[in-house]
């Protein structure tokens, strides 16, 4: 199937607030320079908060990862678990088509979708509230035929329960999980041939189906209020004195690296708030301003992206920032790049750790560094 991106896109994209704390937590999982491996998490909680992937969720991921556009185009079009196109406001319903699941009637199951929802895969039904495609295997085979629904599996499905479930859902019931057809779990349909005392003590449904039953509601999107939000592994956790991060709530997640919506002004100085936001974590050495710019000076900016490390959100930033020319950063001493580090990137310690004193030295002169002669070859960063 061809995924491409929606032709009706929105204006803009914005974590909730205890999404993007979410979102900065997941990032500090990663060690410094990988961060970038937080983007499948980080597209799939903008797909939970908005039902589908669009462009701008897409670039705002990309900008806090500090990746090229196309970088982070390239994960969300290949899985298919993220949605391209607007999905049901209640459900997207996804139908295993596999063998095990097609032997055992997955196509019954697609012909009512296709009578109740759409005549065809990732439509929205007239009504906007349902969706639906077919999927590969989703590793229930054993329950086959079966559909994920929200965060569920629905499993050992007829026709008729499967148009059940979505009148059911339509009229805003929450229809059980797991198996409809009595199983428990995935034994044999005539009962237990082993293990038969396992009877004693059990929960009323198999484990997964008695936690979705137990939260009341499997097609919720997510807004990042659900759980508490860990970041066991975050240095803000233990200076928070943390040491069971299962008892920090969502609201004492790791400080945020705030990525807010509304921009700074073009040539605005670094905010105090933020300096002194960055200066609270005691670890760090505060260091010294560097001299800032309000604009760039006459002939244009010089083009930061050529300094590895510096992809087209954080330059920017750094524009934003007043920051607009190599010889300014080649001038800072390590004071100021150790303010540098604390106050002008995402990524605390970018600054020294990919060395852009000396590129910045290197480009100013205007010689080429290995960076920037490999990036205006392969055009590897995106105008
Ligand atoms: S074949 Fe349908 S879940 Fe595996």
């Amino acid at each position: 199937m061809l995924r491409r991106l929606h032709p009706d896109q929105p204006d803009s994209f914005a974590f909730t607030p205890d999404n993007q704390a979410w979102a900065e937590a997941q990032i500090t999982k990663y060690p410094e320079g990988r961060q970038a491996s937080a983007i499948i998490p980080l597209l799939w909680r903008a797909q939970e908060q908005e039902g589908w992937l669009t462009r701008p969720a897409i670039e705002a991921v990309a900008d806090m990862l500090d990746l090229a556009y196309i970088r982070a185009l390239e994960v969300a079009s290949f899985y298919f678990m993220f949605q391209l196109q607007p999905v049901g406001s209640v459900a997207h319903i996804q139908v295993c088509g596999t063998t095990s699941c097609m032997i055992c009637g997955a196509e019954d199951l697609v012909a009512v979708c296709k009578d109740k929802i759409a005549a065809k895969a990732h439509q929205l039904s007239a009504d906007g509230k349902f969706s639906w495609e077919e999927v590969e295997c989703l590793g229930s085979c054993a329950n086959a035929p079966m559909a994920q629904i929200g965060k569920d599996y629905y499993e050992d499905l007829t026709a008729a329960r499967m148009g059940e479930i979505i009148d059911e859902l339509a009229k805003g019931e929450v229809p059980t999980p797991g198996p409809q057809n009595g199983r428990y779990a995935s034994e044999p349909l005539s009962g237990l041939t082993s293990l038969k005392d396992f009877d004693s003590g059990h929960t009323k449904y198999n484990a997964s189906v008695q936690l979705a039953t137990d939260i009341g509601d499997t097609v919720k999107r997510i807004d990042g209020t659900e759980v508490p939000l860990l970041a066991p592994w975050g240095k803000a956790n233990a200076a928070a004195g943390a040491s069971n991060a299962n008892e920090e709530p969502a609201s004492k997640a790791p400080p945020k690296k705030t990525k807010s919506k509304a921009k700074p002004k073009p040539n605005a100085p670094v905010t105090e708030n933020k300096s002194q936001q960055k200066q609270s974590d005691e670890a760090v050495p505060a260091g010294t301003k560097p001299a800032l710019l309000t604009e760039a000076r006459e002939g244009g900016a010089d083009d930061l992206k050529l300094i590895k490390g510096v992809g087209p959100g954080l330059e920017k930033e750094l524009n934003a920032a007043g920051v607009y020319h190599f010889d300014q950063i080649a001038s800072w001493t390590e004071d100021e790049v150790a303010w540098a580090d604390q106050n002008l990137v995402r990524f605390k310690g970018r600054v020294s750790r990919d060395n852009w004193v000396t590129q910045a030295k290197d480009l100013s002169e205007g010689k080429q560094t290995e960076f920037s002669q490999r990036a205006k070859k392969d055009g590897i960063y995106k105008e």
